[in-house]
């Protein structure tokens, strides 16, 4: 267990989702349109459609276009109505992520370094 040095940060740019494995994970490291960065499974939990291609970031929420479930960075799942309701659903699992010198580090189970910090 430990952190993996996955991307350079200038991979992810503000509102862009991509694939990522760390250890046996597949993963999406993604930015909100501000840019805060976050990390979940790649697999939606609802019929599990791939959020690195079934995947646009609106504002500050990854959206699974398959049927619209929306994950906060805390993966907090929910789903808004045609009225602007929003309806609570699954979270997403989410990763410890972070920058240091222009990479983007996951923490992983399954191994790293864990003397990055
Ligand atoms: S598979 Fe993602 S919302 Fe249905």
């Amino acid at each position: 267990m430990g952190w993996s040095d996955v991307l350079a940060s200038a991979d992810v740019a503000n509102g862009q989702v991509v694939a990522v494995e760390c250890g046996s994970d597949e993963i999406v490291v993604w930015r909100t349109t501000s840019g805060e960065l976050a990390a979940c499974d790649a697999r939606c939990p609802h019929q599990w459609a791939h959020l690195a291609t079934a995947g646009a970031v609106d504002g500050d929420e990854l959206v699974c276009l398959s049927h619209f479930w929306r994950f906060a960075t805390d993966g907090a799942g929910s789903k808004l109505s045609a009225t602007g309701r929003r309806d609570e659903k699954s979270a997403n699992r989410t990763f410890r992520v972070k920058e240091r010198d222009d990479r983007i580090l996951l923490w992983s189970d399954d191994g790293g370094d864990t003397s990055s910090g």
